[in-house]
């Protein structure tokens, strides 16, 4: 049993936060809800300092990651993050989109690993546009290099009639990544699909021969290898039979978003992206300005994410259950936003009334 002393002074947490742009606001608001709820529960406080990244930085400071946001994120012990981007800045030079401030995050806080679980709930089963036969039971990990790759490499660039990128990796770089994928494994399935595109780019050939090195220290673990095109198609033909996969930063971008169709709805998938310390926790998902300010998005991906926060920073490992389950629970009692709902659902709830079951189940959890 948990022994519990009235006298030690309560735990309290940095958490910076980052609402972003689009329905950014609306859905880290909702996943405060449940952070509160479950540090209420578990004996810790959280303390929470607002930061400015993407279009809205650039509004208001013409910068899309400002240094105080970059120096708040570091000295915090975890950043709660939402989306960023919209229309109004698609069109700016690439060093003011939006998108370069969440680039430069990341690579700021060398948050290096990329953690996108692929849950499927059994209550959503009919939500996905695969058959039910075929998603029921997925559960898979996408470990994807979040600072390198074509990213980031060099040269890159355009003139008025071509542009330019390159796809790099240096073995010390998918090192640490296979690592952390092996360390996955190890801590679930015990299998792990490495993709890549081994027989046209001679990166994915040094990719592909640096794992295997690591792999030596994982015997346990039964590697595979399998190239992206044909890992796009057996993920819809086949999903169950993934446990891990790890693989570069542009590959995993794609194969993520390709998964999310297995759980039902983009709307629902959280991520965790870890380096050195506190790691960025957001939903994969993107601003969507299409439905921002209408009150209707899923909540649920941030609000899982803010569940990785407690475990993968915070070592707050029954908080981040507590805050599964809820979720877990009320998509069984048959909640659903917009996103997730057939037709003439009975139970149909906006963002904030979707936080608030959430939230009140943690609280009676
Ligand atoms: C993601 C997003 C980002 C990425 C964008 C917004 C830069 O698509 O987190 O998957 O490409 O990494
Ligand atoms: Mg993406």
């Amino acid at each position: 049993m948990k022994q519990i002393d009235p006298n030690a002074e309560t735990k309290i947490y940095d958490i910076a936060v980052i609402d972003g742009d689009g329905i950014g606001p609306e859905i880290v608001r909702e996943a405060r809800k449940s952070l509160d709820a479950a540090a209420a529960k578990e004996g810790f406080a959280l303390k929470y300092a607002k930061y400015l990244m993407g279009g809205a930085a650039i509004d208001a400071t013409g910068e899309p990651l400002p240094q105080e946001t970059l120096t708040g994120a570091q000295n915090s012990d975890a950043v709660l993050f939402g989306a960023i981007g919209g229309a109004k800045w698609d069109n700016m030079p690439r060093d003011l989109r939006p998108e370069t401030g969440l680039l430069a995050l990341r690579k700021g806080l060398d948050a290096f690993a990329n953690l996108r679980p692929i849950k499927v709930f059994d209550a959503l089963i009919d939500a996905s546009p695969l058959k039910s036969e075929v998603v029921r039971g997925v559960d898979l990990l996408v470990v994807r290099e979040l600072v390198g790759g074509i990213y980031f490499g060099q040269p890159r660039g355009r003139d008025d009639r071509r542009g330019w990128n390159t796809m790099v990796y240096g073995v010390e770089e998918i090192e640490r990544i296979a690592k952390v994928a092996f360390e996955a494994a190890m801590r679930r399935g015990k299998k792990l699909c490495s993709v890549d595109k081994a027989n046209v780019l001679e990166v994915s050939q040094i990719w592909r021969e640096a794992v295997t090195n690591v792999a030596k220290s994982y015997p346990e673990v039964e590697l595979s290898h399998m190239y992206v095109d044909n890992a796009a198609m057996q993920l819809i033909r086949r999903p169950r039979q993934f446990d891990v996969i790890v693989t570069g930063n542009l590959f995993g971008d794609i194969l993520s978003d390709e998964a999310s169709m297995i759980s039902g709805s983009i709307g629902l998938l959280p991520s965790s992206s870890q380096g050195a310390k506190g790691g960025i926790f957001e939903p994969i998902h993107g601003s969507a300005p299409d439905i921002a300010g209408l009150g209707i998005a899923n909540p649920l991906a941030t609000i899982l994410s803010a569940a990785m926060l407690c475990e993968f920073a915070l070592g707050q490992n029954s908080a981040a259950r507590r805050i599964e389950q809820a979720v877990k629970k009320a998509l069984e009692l048959g909640y659903r936003t917009g996103d997730i709902a057939e037709p003439n659902a009975p139970k149909k709830v906006s963002s904030i009334e979707m936080g608030d079951i959430v939230a009140e189940l943690i609280e009676k959890s």
